[in-house]
């Protein structure tokens, strides 16, 4: 019999995704394996939602944002029980190597279900979150196209901004951690970037905007973490202890939407291109991670914590550019 494997996406969409499982499909076509889709996720996973991806079911997707295969946050598999489900009915189809694209909680869920089929069953996880905030690999599929999203669109509120001589503020995505937020902070010359990972109070965050206006500057950018604070409440408290008119804008989910960026398509290629190779030389399961510049396999166990390299030296830099 042909050996299967599967693929599917889980938790928040990021752009991206539909070029990862287009490469799996191909490679494992490549190396002689029928390759199934699981639908909507660990949801579909516990419904036996499957579909036959040959060549053809991923042509034409490779431009499109979103994933073809759709996407869930599934609490039923966060159960033994749902866990127990899905593991009988990947036994039932021969699959034991399953490709998941997703985040942390994706991953969380992979592990716990190789934990549930006791060794026989392997898990890759290929990172894709518009977050950026996995530990482990240097880069997320779907962050590219986030920030360059916002960027087009940091980039139209500055017109409006300027016309009117007053502070944008703007609240971008990221759940907890502040790598969107940060990166557009550099690329669209933002005087203040607020982001969950360095508290600033509300006085620190007026006194240099006072202290710009004071310099000459007719219009200000302050980007707003999502995990840092509320976009509406930041501007209300710079209003009343300055005076300054502000106007907001929340950016949400057009920042995840859209057509990916060649970037990303690249990247999801050569991690689904990664993932299956994997599988073919038997390597072993683990995140398939993207560090210097490279796909490689990093096992579960050797994921390190901590921020992103970057971060430290991007939040130095707008501390500086943003006051001078
Ligand atoms: O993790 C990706 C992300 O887009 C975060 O930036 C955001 O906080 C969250 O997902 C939103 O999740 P949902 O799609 O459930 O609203």
């Amino acid at each position: 019999m042909q050996k299967r494997i599967a693929v599917l996406t889980s938790g928040g969409d990021a752009p991206g995704m539909n070029a990862a499982i287009r490469a799996v499909a191909r490679v494992g076509a490549h190396y002689g394996y029928e390759v199934l889709g699981v639908e909507r996720g660990y949801d579909g996973l516990m419904q036996g939602a499957f579909l036959l991806l040959d060549s053809k079911a991923v042509a034409g997707i490779i431009h499109r944002g979103g994933t073809m295969l759709k996407t869930a946050r599934s609490e039923e598999f966060r159960k033994p029980e749902g866990r127990k489900l899905a593991a009988e009915q990947l036994k039932s189809l021969g699959i034991e190597d399953l490709v998941v694209i997703g985040g942390d909680g994706s991953m969380a869920g992979a592990i716990a279900l190789e934990e549930e089929c006791g060794g026989w069953l392997r898990t890759y996880v290929i990172p894709a979150t518009i977050d950026n905030d996995m530990a482990g690999t240097d880069y997320t599929i779907g962050f590219d196209t986030a920030v360059n999203n916002a960027f087009d669109a940091i980039n139209k509120i500055r017109d409006t901004t300027e016309s009117h001589e007053r502070v944008a503020v703007v609240e971008v995505m990221g759940r907890n951690s502040g790598n969107i937020a940060l990166t557009l902070g550099i690329a669209c010359g933002a005087e203040l970037v607020l982001v969950p990972e360095r508290k600033m109070e509300m006085p620190e965050v007026c006194d240099t905007l006072r202290r710009g206006f004071q310099r000459g500057k007719l219009y200000t950018i302050v980007i707003v973490a999502e995990g840092a604070g509320d976009a509406h409440d930041v501007a209300a408290q710079i209003t009343k202890s300055t005076g300054f008119k502000c106007q907001t804008t929340a950016l949400g989910y057009i920042q995840r939407g859209g057509h990916p960026t060649a970037l990303d398509n690249l990247i999801s290629s050569e991690l689904g291109f990664h993932a299956v190779e994997c599988i073919a030389k038997r390597s072993g399961s683990g995140m398939i991670g993207w560090k210097q510049e490279r796909a490689c396999l990093v096992p579960y166990a050797e994921r390190t914590v901590g921020e992103k390299g970057r971060f430290s030296r991007l939040y130095k830099m707008i501390e500086i550019l943003g006051k001078h």
